[in-house]
């Protein structure tokens, strides 16, 4: 077990449904502390950058177009094993197979409008941090 930092997004349709606070408290519950935040709007070539793993999916155009459809927040969660402790809370990619109390069960809409973004590895996550925050944007919370 380690600290880990992972890149959180609440994703429009998350953000539209104004559960942001109810989100976070989830991390907060799970003892995971938010370290970085921030509320954007993608433009659609940003969502394809960063999506670009998925370039070659029949569904990487319609996700970056949600994607870039409305304001996100975006935040840095830290703590032990932070990583594999996010992706348990958001719960499965697709919010009808998602587990009962999972972000996704309760807030997905459908398996592209699923609710919320979590970092699936150390790597994955060091880029997508990098991607939307500096270093000096990120804090020390001890
Ligand atoms: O987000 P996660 O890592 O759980 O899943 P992914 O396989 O990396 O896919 C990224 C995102 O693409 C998902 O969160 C969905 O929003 C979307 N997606 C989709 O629209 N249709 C699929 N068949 C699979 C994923
Ligand atoms: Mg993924």
């Amino acid at each position: 077990m380690s600290i880990e930092r992972t890149l959180s997004i609440v994703k429009p349709n998350a953000v539209k449904k104004n559960v942001i606070g109810d989100i976070f408290a989830r991390f907060e519950e799970e003892g995971l502390k938010i370290v970085a935040l921030k509320m954007i709007k993608l433009s659609f070539k940003k969502a394809k950058d960063f999506y670009r793993e998925h370039e070659e999916k029949p569904f990487y155009r319609n996700l970056c177009e949600f994607m870039s459809s409305g304001p996100i927040c975006v935040q840095v969660l830290e703590g032990e094993d932070a990583i594999s402790r996010n992706r348990s809370i958001m719960g499965a990619t697709n919010p009808a197979e998602a587990e009962s109390g999972s972000i996704r069960a309760k807030y997905g809409d459908s398996l592209d409008e699923n609710g919320v973004h979590g970092s699936d590895s150390l790597k994955s996550a060091t880029r997508e941090i990098k991607f939307f925050f500096e270093s000096h944007e990120i804090y020390c919370r001890d």
